[in-house]
């Protein structure tokens, strides 16, 4: 039996790197408490707790009526194309073609993939600022580069470190990657931050992948700004977009890469002989959230900004954790001294052990750096926010860490 196994289960060589996501322990154990009939509160969740606006469902549903149920065109549909380019213009300034410039593709997670794909292979480096979202590194892997970690450091609120950047380019590097505002750590880059960024990428051939997936996501007086929009970026940036974060629309799995023509064509290439296309019938209704539903994605924003509120009262001015600058996204990034509890994955099991809490373990987003962080995810019901994090203050401040 175990010789069949290995004869014809050998994964390929590239996936001999891609390990298994360290969150998943949490998962499991969070998901057999819940079977037990256990309460959890779930802040390892990267998604919205909200609805799909109504607006959204009603144009799927007459999309469904009208009977377009088959394929469609590679770079989506004529109309979210166009509805795509608007809200580009609208809301960050930049401009781009429907026709040539943009992509709708299965969740921002595909745009990702179909620009590592197009323009990254064997011999090439990817410089990946974290703690960062854990799907760069594996896709990073799948295309045969190398993922090139620049770890930014805590005390200086994992700001854009540019000199450290500077040190992590080389002849081999054929892309930065840049998410803003940020999974996990909530920062939003400024504006001095991306001109700093753009003029060390001005002498070499490196392209920017711009995740800006939270972009509608930022609270007080921050302003997203899209490096597409500053200086000559432009030309070197692939922008990745969606609608799972601002429109509770994760499960439509729909997002977008935009990017001058010469970029989005080779995107496009990769996505001819992969998906093919995004599913007919979603696209009308992502159309419609991005023309109609902004005053419900506004709503939810607020709800956002009012749960983030609530938790930083509870989190912030306690001995030995510091939590980053949640500029934008629902994350929380906290910090804690070795001296006050366990490594992030033992801590985090102890957590749902103890407290029926979920988090995710920093070394999620940085294996080395991660060690004593985790992410709490604020996109749940206010008054479980607040529990929860009570929950967790208190089994940081009151246990001694095994094995101090
Ligand atoms: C930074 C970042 N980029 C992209 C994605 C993927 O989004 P989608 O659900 O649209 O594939 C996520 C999802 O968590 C994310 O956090």
């Amino acid at each position: 039996m175990s010789t069949t196994t290995i004869r014809f289960g050998r994964p390929a060589e590239r996936l001999a790197e891609i390990k298994p996501s360290p969150i998943r322990a949490i998962f499991d154990k969070a998901a057999a408490l819940e079977a037990a009939g256990e309460k959890v509160y779930h802040f390892e969740i990267g998604r919205p707790d909200f609805d799909t606006p109504q607006v959204a469902k009603d144009a799927t549903a007459a999309s469904l009526e009208r009977g377009e149920v088959h394929y469609g065109p590679n770079a989506g549909t004529t109309d979210l194309r166009k509805a795509i380019a608007e809200y580009l213009q609208a809301r960050r300034g930049t401009t781009y073609d429907p026709a040539s410039e943009v992509i709708v593709t299965i969740g921002a997670n595909e745009a990702v993939f179909l620009a590592l794909m197009a323009f990254c292979g064997p011999g090439d480096e990817v410089i990946v600022p974290v703690p960062a979202w854990a799907h760069y590194e594996s896709c990073i892997r799948l295309t045969g580069a190398t993922p090139v970690p620049v770890r930014l450091d805590a005390a200086n609120n994992f700001r854009l470190d540019i000199n450290a950047i500077a040190a992590a380019i080389t002849p081999a590097t054929r892309m930065v990657i840049l998410c803003t505002p940020n999974n996990p750590t909530g920062g939003v880059t400024t504006r001095d931050e991306i001109e700093a960024l753009a003029a060390l990428l001005e002498p070499t051939d490196a392209l920017l992948m711009s995740d800006e997936i939270y972009a509608d996501l930022v609270y007080e007086n921050t302003e997203h700004l899209s490096p597409a929009a500053v200086g000559s970026l432009r030309e070197r940036t692939l922008v990745i977009g969606g609608f799972a974060k601002a429109f509770a629309m994760d499960g439509w799995r729909l997002g977008w890469l935009a990017g001058p023509t010469e970029l989005i064509t080779p995107a496009l290439r990769v996505r001819q002989y992969t998906t093919v296309c995004a599913p007919t019938f979603l696209q009308p209704g992502a159309a419609a959230a991005l023309r109609e539903a902004g005053p419900d994605a506004e709503q939810m924003r607020r709800a956002f900004e009012e749960r983030r509120k609530a938790g930083l009262d509870i989190l912030q001015g306690i001995p030995g954790i510091t939590v980053s600058q949640p500029d934008g996204a629902f994350y929380f990034y906290l910090s804690y001294s070795p001296d006050i509890a366990e490594p992030a994955e033992q801590l985090a099991l102890r957590l749902l052990d103890e407290q029926r809490v979920a988090v995710v373990p920093g070394t999620a987003f940085d294996p080395h750096g991660g060690t004593h962080s985790i992410r709490i995810s604020y996109a749940c019901h206010i008054d479980d926010l607040s529990e929860g994090l009570r929950r967790i203050v208190q089994s940081l401040t009151t246990t001694t860490p095994k094995g101090a």
